[in-house]
């Protein structure tokens, strides 16, 4: 056995080089990634996207109808297994795979179910009934592809016939009961069956009128407060009974709480409303990154921070680009370190992300 001290110099020697082996297990820059949802484009994921999975440095990926193809679920499990590879990171947990499989009008997996629409399952004989089944069809069709979430039910209630939402028939229909009703049975089925479902547009895009589309353009939804937690945040009361796993905040404007911040980027909401008043534990994410609803908010560091910030815990970077998400984590994880950030919010995001993929079977 070799004298005490040159065991110490070997141990600090072999530490070292551990330690520069392993920088890209640094916490903040993992922590960061993992709160990140990445996309690319077309078939085939960029080798970059390969790299930072494989450092731990994603929390999902969303797909798109140009990343759909016959590899398609080959791939899914190529970025699965990269990021099992990773060290420093919770192998029980699995990436988020995800994609809009709404119904209707609005499926990425075109050959796919739900065939009817969020308004015809609404507008059934029975519309719990037809819900659910439209729950077990996008469950169905995500995990014939590989996928484990769907961004997905709408719980907009939607005011006026052939509105924003009502045009692509995406609204369960006009009252809060229905709306309500349908969303519980869409989530309750996906969640039978493994998969993550995602209430969206937090607090209601149900007003917005025809062409008021948040990824073009700013829109303003100018209801009085009562009439936003009576009609549309009363419609998620049923979801958040059965503690839904995810909801997306609306990248709208809500004067009613806060005149200058979108609802994912305004304290007032994420934490105001959906945290305190209506309880939320589960995941909170926003709607596209990418926007054109947010220009005078910076890009997408300015923008992944202010979103943290309000509390939101989850990043959609969905502009087909590796570098917006990277971009979106570096901001995050340099936020962090000078404090903009405070480390104790950060920590229970990034666990309530971990808690829910610690639960994906696939
Ligand atoms: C997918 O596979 C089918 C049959 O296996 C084939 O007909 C089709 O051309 C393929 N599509 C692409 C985009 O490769
Ligand atoms: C919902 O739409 C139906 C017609 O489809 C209409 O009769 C009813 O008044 C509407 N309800 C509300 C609350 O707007
Ligand atoms: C990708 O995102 C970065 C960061 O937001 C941006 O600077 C760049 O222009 C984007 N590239 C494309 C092709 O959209």
């Amino acid at each position: 056995m070799p004298p005490f001290k040159e065991t110490a110099i070997l141990a600090a020697s072999i530490v070292g080089t551990l330690v520069e082996a392993a920088s890209c297990c640094d916490k903040t820059t993992v922590n960061a990634g993992q709160r990140v949802i990445y996309s690319y484009p077309g078939l085939t994921p960029p080798h970059d996207l390969y790299d930072l999975t494989r450092e731990g440095k994603v929390g999902g990926i969303i797909l798109f109808g140009e990343n759909i193809g016959n590899s398609t679920a080959s791939v899914i499990s190529k970025l699965q297994e990269a990021y099992s590879s990773a060290p420093c990171v919770d192998h029980n947990a699995k990436l988020l795979i995800m994609t809009d499989q709404e119904g209707g009008k609005v499926r990425r997996l075109p050959d796919e179910g739900p065939f009817e629409s969020a308004k015809e399952m609404g507008d059934a004989d029975d519309p719990g009934k037809a819900a659910a089944k439209g729950g077990e069809e996008a469950a169905e069709a995500l995990i014939s592809a590989g996928m484990n979430m769907n961004l997905a039910p709408v719980l907009d209630v939607y005011r006026d016939e052939g509105n924003f939402v009502d045009g692509p028939e995406r609204s369960f229909g006009n009252t809060t009961a229905l709306v309500g009703a349908c969303g519980k049975a869409y989530i309750l089925s996906q969640h039978d069956a493994g998969v993550v479902s995602t209430a969206k547009h937090f607090p209601g895009l149900g007003a917005a009128p025809a062409g008021a589309n948040t990824d073009l353009q700013p829109v303003t939804i100018d209801l009085t407060l009562h009439e936003l937690r009576s009609v549309d945040m009363a419609a998620y009361k049923p979801a958040l009974d059965i503690a839904v796993d995810m909801i997306m905040t609306s990248w709208a404007v809500y004067p009613a709480l806060d005149a200058e911040y979108p609802a994912g980027l305004s304290s007032k909401w994420v934490r105001g409303e959906l945290r305190d008043r209506l309880g939320f534990q589960g995941v909170i994410i926003t709607d596209a990154l990418e926007a054109g609803s947010l220009t005078s908010f910076g890009d997408a560091d300015k923008r992944a921070v202010l979103a943290a910030k309000a509390g939101v815990d989850l990043l959609l970077a969905s502009g087909r680009n590796v570098t917006q998400g990277k971009v979106a984590a570096d901001a995050l994880a340099e936020a962090l370190r000078d404090g903009e950030l405070a480390q104790k919010e950060f920590a229970a995001a990034a666990k309530r992300i971990l808690t829910l993929r610690r639960r994906l079977k696939l």
